[in-house]
């Protein structure tokens, strides 16, 4: 079921998913675009002896000052402005006191809000000296991603996306995690539909035009199983094996999507940071 978003109600509304005109487009340009520029100032700032905490204050501090609002800030009491999540985290990881070292590899996820406009975005950062197959794991999801978005246009359906994703992801021996999905979004943070990153063909919601939502695939080295740590939300690989992920926020077009949130400075390709190479 559709509905149009500009009668709809500002929250999630049973199955339904919201139907966007030329307005939100333009608002949801704005918060991505902002979404994409805090990732862009931390380029440079992720490097050996800093802390996440750290990053997570110069993420908080740069939105505030922009005079946008940090949306994980007491989202189900979470206390932070970004995610960041290091090596076999595979999301949600809280800001912490630990010193980036060299080696590290860490997802930063921030979600900023424009104008009632959410513009959630997330890439990797790599510390350093980073292994092949930490490298190789940032790649092989960076470009799960762009296949996902690849396969976004009115008519194709949402099993199309998780599809183009996992058969990718799987045909280089990695693994999708199961446990978390992308989301509609826009004025509301998590919305209809649910979008999963794996699936078969033809399967699913079909895209229409004016639907937003985020892609947002995690992919481990080893195994897909998460487990949740004791603090409730930190998300690691049961295995221990590494992880890693990339997020857009996009809107479907007459003829494919738009990407909100991609880097106005080009940075949103794997590993561009801290790496000398
Ligand atoms: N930005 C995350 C996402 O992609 C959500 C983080 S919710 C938080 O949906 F509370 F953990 F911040
Ligand atoms: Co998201
Ligand atoms: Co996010």
């Amino acid at each position: 079921m559709y509905i149009d978003a500009d009668t709809a109600p500002d929250s999630r509304n049973d199955q339904a998913i919201k139907l966007h005109g030329p307005e939100a487009f333009a608002g949801m340009r704005a918060a991505g675009k902002a979404a994409a520029q805090v990732l862009d100032m931390l380029v440079g700032e992720v490097k050996e002896g800093v802390t996440a905490e750290r990053i997570d204050t110069l993420a908080r501090d740069f939105v505030l000052d922009h005079g946008w609002i940090p949306a994980c800030m007491g989202y189900r009491g979470y206390q932070h402005t970004t995610c960041i999540s290091l090596n076999h985290v595979v999301c949600h990881g809280i800001p912490g006191p630990r010193a980036f070292r060299s080696g590290d590899i860490a997802n930063i996820d921030v979600t900023v809000i424009v104008d009632g406009w959410h513009g959630d975005h997330s890439r990797m950062y790599g510390v350093g000296d980073v292994s092949r197959k930490a490298r190789r794991l940032m790649d092989v999801t960076w470009e799960s991603l762009q296949r996902g978005i690849a396969a976004v246009k009115p008519g194709a359906t949402l099993g199309d996306i998780g599809h183009a994703i996992q058969s990718f992801v799987e045909s280089q021996r990695c693994s999708v995690v199961r446990d978390f999905c992308g989301h509609g979004l826009g004025r509301v943070f998590h919305d209809n539909p649910n979008v999963v990153h794996f699936g078969k063909p033809g399967q699913g919601p079909e895209l229409r035009p004016g639907m937003f939502f985020t892609i947002e695939p995690m992919v481990n080295l080893g195994k897909h199983a998460v487990s949740i740590l004791p603090d409730g939300w930190t998300a690691v690989t049961r295995d221990r094996s590494l992880s890693a992920q990339f997020e857009h926020s996009i809107g479907v077009t007459e003829d494919g999507c738009e990407i909100f949130t991609l880097s106005p400075l080009g940075l949103d390709t794997p590993h561009t940071l801290s790496d000398p190479n």
